[in-house]
């Protein structure tokens, strides 16, 4: 384990209150614009459950842009940091150098622990025990629990037949009616994608729950509120209710047959010593986890739509290969991972320090709020040569592996444990959205392979033209 700290020095006077051997700290003023210009924005944007006209706007008024410029500014005066906001009762620390996001994701539990005050309120509304918010033994064996289900650093998980086989089934239905229509936009793929997810998850009995995944939106837009908004019990009993039912059945080749067999070798909680697994928990939180994937592969088509020279390598990449078998393929999921980079779906990584923390010459008192502004530092054109061009090799060289300022799927053991399973799912759905038929881009999201890629990219206006692909190829 790695636990280099910053070393960046502060530029700029410390702040109010600070000694001059402390961490660098914002002014006021500073706190108040990363507040309002850079974190406002992306929460109005909604955190756990996108508000697709907050995307909109944001899109149009450039705020992405604005705050990574005003993040820019911030390390030019303070160093890497991490920078320390004094947040009136809630002490937080800005992360901007690679080192310091290595040591908070490697130091994952302890000191720095998944379950912020922030993500406990929010998640609390529909996942209270989910391993995200759990700490201690119950964390352990719940993440334990999860990567067995998911099968967390294996590329094919074992049940790469049946999901090959939904994604295909679902995906052959969405093309064939795009073509029919000529268009490929939200709705429709939105569509698709939920039946895939529930299929996968929890058995093709539950392809048509939308009752299901519709009471998990309205939860997951009250978590948008965290503490602000009232817990909505009942629907949230609903949800759970209607999760179990699907999972007592444990369908074979859906996740729920893994989560029984794993669930018989767990010896009960009561007077066992042994913690609660909840998996209805967990599967909110991997169906949660599941919707914004479906914008990161929407996004990848994009990126493939407008640039021929990449279509063509990944055509080159499909051909000849049976699609109804899994396949392992490295570029198609590495353009998936430029999406996921280049548009995070989870902007800001948030640690909570569970002691005091020596950090270089200063410490961080407990119950600081450690902030990974993931958006910023993989789109920072002051450090990046591929801040605004996809660059899928550096996901098949290992170079982004390597890269601590990447993390799209965080990092250490806190990692997304669904980061396989995900990248299978979509880049199968993907290759067959591809074959046979080609896309264009349509307006209002229209970029330009070769020209700096937008900053923010609304996939809810997110159109394609669709059309069969002649034998010439496109
Ligand atoms: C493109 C899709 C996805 C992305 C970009 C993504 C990214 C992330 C990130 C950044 C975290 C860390 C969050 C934090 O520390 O606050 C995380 C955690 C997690 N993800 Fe994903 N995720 C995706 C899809 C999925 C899916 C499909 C599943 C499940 C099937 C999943 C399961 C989880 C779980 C259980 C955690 C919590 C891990 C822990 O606390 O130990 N994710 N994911």
């Amino acid at each position: 384990m790695t636990t280099t700290p910053s070393t960046a020095t502060a530029t700029a006077a410390p702040g109010p209150g600070s000694s001059s051997s402390s961490l660098p700290t914002a002014s006021p003023r500073e706190t108040a614009q990363v507040l309002g210009g850079a974190v406002g924005p992306i929460l109005a944007q909604g955190v756990i459950a996108r508000r697709p006209w907050v995307v909109k706007l944001a899109g149009q008024l450039g705020t992405d842009d604005r705050s990574v410029r005003m993040l820019q500014g911030l390390r030019a005066r303070h160093g890497d940091g991490p920078v320390r906001l004094p947040i009136p009762g809630r002490p937080a620390a800005l992360v901007l150098g690679a080192a310091d996001v290595r040591r908070v994701l490697e130091q994952t539990p302890e000191p720095f622990a998944t379950a912020s005050w922030e993500k406990r309120g929010a998640l609390g509304h529909f996942q209270p025990r989910g391993v995200l918010v759990s700490h201690g033994a119950a964390r352990e064996e719940r993440r334990r629990f999860t990567e067995g289900v998911l099968e967390t650093g294996s590329p094919m998980h074992s049940h790469a037949e049946s999901i090959t086989r939904v994604a295909r089934q679902e995906a052959v239905a969405l093309r064939a009616d795009a073509a029919g229509s000529g268009v490929l936009d939200w709705p429709t793929f939105v569509t698709a994608w939920w039946r895939v997810v529930r299929r996968i998850v929890l058995g093709d009995h539950a392809r048509d729950d939308h009752t299901l995944t519709d009471r998990l939106t309205a939860l997951r837009r009250s978590a948008n509120w965290s503490f602000l908004a009232p817990r909505r019990d009942d629907l949230r009993r609903q949800f759970h209710d209607g999760v179990a039912r699907h999972l007592d059945r444990a369908e074979t080749g859906s996740l729920a047959e893994m989560i029984a067999s794993l669930s018989e070798q767990h010896p009960g909680t009561e007077g066992s010593g042994t913690e609660d697994l909840a998996p209805t928990d967990q599967v909110g939180h991997w169906m949660f986890a599941f919707d914004p994937a479906g914008a990161v592969t929407l996004r990848a088509l994009a990126l493939l739509a407008a640039d021929p020279h990449l279509r063509g390598r990944v055509r080159a990449e499909l051909a000849g290969r049976d699609l109804n078998q899994p396949q392992e393929l490295p570029l198609l999921r590495a353009v998936v991972l430029e999406s996921v980079r280049l548009w995070p779906t989870t902007p800001l990584l948030l640690r909570q320090t569970t002691q005091p923390t020596t950090w270089g010459a200063g410490e961080l008192p407990t119950g600081t709020a450690m902030i990974i502004p993931t958006w910023f530092l993989h789109r920072d054109d002051r450090s990046r040569s591929d801040a605004d061009r996809a660059d899928p090799d550096q996901w098949l060289d290992g170079s982004a592996a390597q890269d601590w300022m990447l993390t799209p799927f965080s990092g250490g053991p806190g990692v997304c444990p669904g980061r396989e399973l995900v990248l299978f799912t979509a880049s199968t759905v993907l290759a067959t959205l591809l074959e046979e038929h080609h896309h264009v881009l349509l307006p209002p999201e229209r970029f330009a392979a070769r020209g700096p890629l937008p900053r923010g990219l609304d996939p809810y206006s997110l159109r394609f033209g669709v059309g069969r692909s002649t034998a010439a190829g496109e």
